[in-house]
């Protein structure tokens, strides 16, 4: 791969961020709960897997998942998949909403950070959960919760996520205050209060939870995924390129759009849709921090990093979220890019190209960085470890190859 513009129009499927709590939350309802849109990545199936381990059956139906939950009966989560994925953790909030006890591994540590849980145990302990850890099995009883102020000391998703759930059938009103304001958080309050649920505010700093005594099935569609398109977004800037994404929402893209246009790209707001044509060549950006949103997604970090490997000047970038997402850089840097690394701070001095070599994904938007290199690469980039981008990108090869990238999945050693 390397060399040519990425070029066309590509309609985006629903966020893995937004689905995985849907997911957990559809054991929430009495009745059936029909996911459309629903992204075809591993993430996903890992969850249905868990989903069906606790008696939910689940089918794919022509993009669409269809979650029956009448015979659910587990409270405890099974410890190989938890540990597959972090998400799990919000199966925590719904179960406990439900069934009043829950049984969870304590999730092991990932590859960007060590991410504890302790914000999530602090917001279900604000509702009457009894919590016990012992030898990594993490007892909850939430026999005697109730309606609560959660105040979040630091705006987790995950964690406001998991107290939304808790709280949606529990009488009385919970507040979360310091809420995380992700879009996906303001999805999961749309399909909650699809299914009879009542919660306003998400969005803002301060939710608030009217517990209800029962809901029923919906048939959903995610918002789409903002990760996927800004990740198309780069391969389209840094190839010169020019796409034209469908089904997304360029409001929630600004943060990202607002450093491409200043690294030289000209985007067009469509409404649903957004065009962005790349330039000739990338110009470096203003210093660019992650921050909870609306500041910059720690999750379009890496690829940022990426394109700024060529782009002219000296682009500082300082990562705010996780303590350890610049593990790509040894890989950009055996590429030929010039980036510096301090602590939470990368410095990248741009070149006029890098080379293609074998190379591996070390999580999975830096995986998505690394496909990025390889399409300004000159000469043949292999990407190994491509599991890590299947959790979070469907069929990515496919996606980039309909869009003129010259890109296939081959397997290495047979494997
Ligand atoms: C979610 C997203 C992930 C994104 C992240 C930040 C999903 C499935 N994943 O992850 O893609 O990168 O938001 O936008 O939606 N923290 C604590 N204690 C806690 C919880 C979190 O200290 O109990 C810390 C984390 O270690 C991290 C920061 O808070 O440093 C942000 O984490 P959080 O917002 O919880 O991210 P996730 O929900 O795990």
């Amino acid at each position: 791969m390397g060399g040519e513009r990425i070029e066309g129009e590509i309609r985006l499927e629903g966020a893995k961020n937004a689905v995985l709590p849907i997911l957990a939350a559809s054991i929430l309802p009495e009745g059936d709960v029909l996911i459309r849109d629903c992204p075809d990545i591993q993430d996903v199936h890992a969850m249905a897997g868990i989903l069906q381990k606790l008696g939910c059956e689940t089918q794919w139906q022509d993009g669409s998942m269809l979650i029956h939950n009448g015979k659910i009966h587990n409270w405890e989560m099974p410890d190989a998949l938890s540990k597959q994925i972090r998400s799990s953790i919000f199966m925590l909030g719904p179960i406990l909403g439900k069934m009043h006890r829950a049984t969870v591994p304590y999730p092991g540590g990932c590859e960007i950070g060590i991410r504890p849980i302790d914000l999530h145990l602090k917001g279900l302990r604000a509702l009457g959960v009894k919590i016990v850890d012992d030898g990594g099995m993490l007892y909850c009883d939430g026999r005697e919760m109730h309606a609560g102020d959660v105040y979040l000391d630091y705006p987790s998703v995950g964690a406001t996520e998991n107290v939304m759930m808790a709280a949606s059938l529990l009488p009385g009103i919970t507040t979360i205050h310091n809420a995380a304001r992700e879009p996906e958080i303001e999805d999961l309050q749309r399909f909650i209060n699809a299914m009879g649920g009542k919660i306003q505010g998400a969005g803002t700093q301060l939710i608030e939870i009217e517990g209800v005594e029962s809901m029923h099935g919906v048939e959903y569609a995610p918002i789409s995924d903002r990760i996927v398109a800004g990740t198309l977004m780069c391969a389209a800037a840094v190839t010169g390129g020019h796409v034209r994404l469908k089904n997304v929402c360029p409001w929630d893209l600004v943060p990202v759009s607002a450093k491409l246009q200043e690294m030289g790209c000209k985007i067009h707001d469509m409404g649903a849709d957004l065009i962005l044509q790349g330039p000739e060549h990338l110009h470096a950006c203003s210093p660019l921090q992650t921050q909870p949103h609306p500041g910059f997604p720690t999750d379009m970090q890496a690829q940022m990093l990426a394109i700024s490997c060529v782009a002219r000047g000296t682009t500082v970038i300082v990562e705010n979220v996780f303590e350890n997402r610049f593990a790509q850089t040894a890989d950009l840097t055996r590429m030929g890019a010039h980036i510096h690394v301090n602590g939470r701070m990368a410095v990248v001095q741009g070149v006029d190209h890098l080379h293609g070599m074998q190379v591996g994904a070390r999580d999975l938007r830096g995986g998505a960085a690394m496909v990025l290199a390889g399409l300004i690469a000159q000469g043949e980039t292999i990407v190994e470890n491509i599991g890590f981008i299947d959790r979070g990108y469907a069929h990515f090869e496919k996606m980039l190859s309909a869009l003129g990238a010259k890109i296939e999945r081959i397997s290495l050693r047979g494997g």
